[in-house]
């Protein structure tokens, strides 16, 4: 028996563990209640009650030390209709939420999701939501990764979004958004930084900061952009996914070099001039590659791995030529142009 008592403290403070992991925080526990009774009680919340502990409730995250509820992800009903609540705001320790995939959810961001200052990252995606993405997102300063894709969003992208020192990666893909791209918008992100916001009706030029940005990825595709593009390549970039295409790009490609890292690049539909740099050729891991509806001429680079490319990559285009094209014309002699 004597071996028993050190046995049953153990017991005991792993039932005292798990009862503190199980049991979520009184306030967070009434700011879930409020999320419920907001939402009307969807059935997606069936195994919030009052039997068992919040920290147990399906789309519950709590800390495991703290009790605290840090994750709130809903995902996937196409049942669930209403605002987002603004009770999302009083989960004062929330790290992650997602609402991913709830397309009858409608309204505006809530003002009340400022006050979550340890939120890390923030999802709305595939849902109704309309409205503006609100500058208070600028105030998050734990945020490393902002996703508001496939929603109905609406006016500009807030320059406050730039304050923010741990964001890098960004996703506004398919959404109204208008205006110009703020100039200094992941200027201040770690390595590696993600973009994407393609399919909006953004306006004007691409940001000549953007040379300075240590881009991983980056998609403006299917927006009204004009002007240069040349601050996206250098061949020290660490860049491997480069997609402008369908804007109003206007520049000469001759001069450029591209990122030796990149695996995929679609400059297709602008107005892009000049010739295809030969350095194109060097790439080793180019598996996508689209300069077509442009103003390219002259020979299209080859050696290398160009002969994964057909003539897809380079249709309509002013005049360029040789393989996969027609042949390169001998210029005649006495040709002045
Ligand atoms: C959505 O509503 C329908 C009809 O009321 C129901 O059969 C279905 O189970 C609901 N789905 C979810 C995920 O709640
Ligand atoms: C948030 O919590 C405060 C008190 O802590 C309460 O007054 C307020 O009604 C709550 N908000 C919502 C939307 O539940
Ligand atoms: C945010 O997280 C830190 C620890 O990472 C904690 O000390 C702080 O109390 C939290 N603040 C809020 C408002 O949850
Ligand atoms: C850019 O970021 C990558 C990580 O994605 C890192 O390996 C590389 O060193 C960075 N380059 C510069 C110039 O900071
Ligand atoms: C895009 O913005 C332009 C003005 O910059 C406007 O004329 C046009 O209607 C907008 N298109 C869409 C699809 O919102
Ligand atoms: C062509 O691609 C292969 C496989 O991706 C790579 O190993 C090789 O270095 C590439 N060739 C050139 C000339 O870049
Ligand atoms: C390049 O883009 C054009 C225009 O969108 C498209 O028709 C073509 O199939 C694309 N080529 C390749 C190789 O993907």
């Amino acid at each position: 028996m004597a071996g028993a008592s050190p046995l049953l403290l153990l017991c005991f403070l792993l039932l005292v563990s798990m009862a503190v992991a199980d049991q979520c925080h009184d306030d967070d526990h009434a700011a879930l209640v409020a999320i419920d009774t907001a939402m009307g009680s969807p059935y997606h919340f069936a195994s919030w009650t009052p039997d068992s502990a919040c920290c147990d409730w399906y789309d519950v995250d709590c800390d495991a030390d703290t009790g605290r509820v840090v994750g709130l992800r809903v995902y996937q009903d196409t049942n669930m209709s209403g605002a987002i609540p603004d009770a999302i705001g009083n989960l004062t320790f929330l790290e992650t939420l997602t609402l991913h995939h709830l397309p009858a959810i409608s309204g505006a961001i809530p003002d009340s999701l400022a006050t979550l200052s340890n939120l890390s990252e923030l999802t709305i995606s595939y849902t109704g939501v309309s409205g503006p993405v609100p500058s208070f997102l600028g105030m998050l300063t734990a945020l490393t990764l902002l996703d508001l894709s496939y929603n109905s969003l609406t006016g500009a992208i807030p320059p406050s979004l730039a304050d923010l020192l741990s964001l890098s990666s960004i996703n506004l893909r398919r959404n109204s958004l208008s205006g110009a791209i703020p100039s200094l918008l992941l200027s201040k992100s770690p390595n590696g930084a993600y973009l994407q916001l393609s399919h909006n009706n953004l306006s004007g030029a691409i940001p000549t900061e953007f040379a300075a940005v240590n881009f991983s990825y980056i998609d403006l595709s299917r927006n009204a952009l004009s002007g240069d593009a040349t601050s996206l390549f250098g061949a020290e970039k660490a860049i491997q996914h480069l997609d402008v295409s369908r804007n109003a790009l206007n520049f000469d490609l001759s001069a450029v070099e591209f990122p030796e890292q990149l695996t995929y690049t679609d400059l297709s539909h602008n107005a892009i001039h000049g010739s295809i740099p030969a350095q194109v050729a060097t790439l080793a891991g180019l598996q996508q590659f689209n300069v077509s509806f442009n103003r390219l001429c002259g020979a299209v680079p080859t050696g290398g791995n160009m002969s994964r490319f057909d003539r897809y990559s380079y249709l309509h285009n002013k005049c360029l030529c040789g393989t996969p094209l027609t042949a390169c014309r001998q210029r005649p002699v006495g040709y002045l142009h």
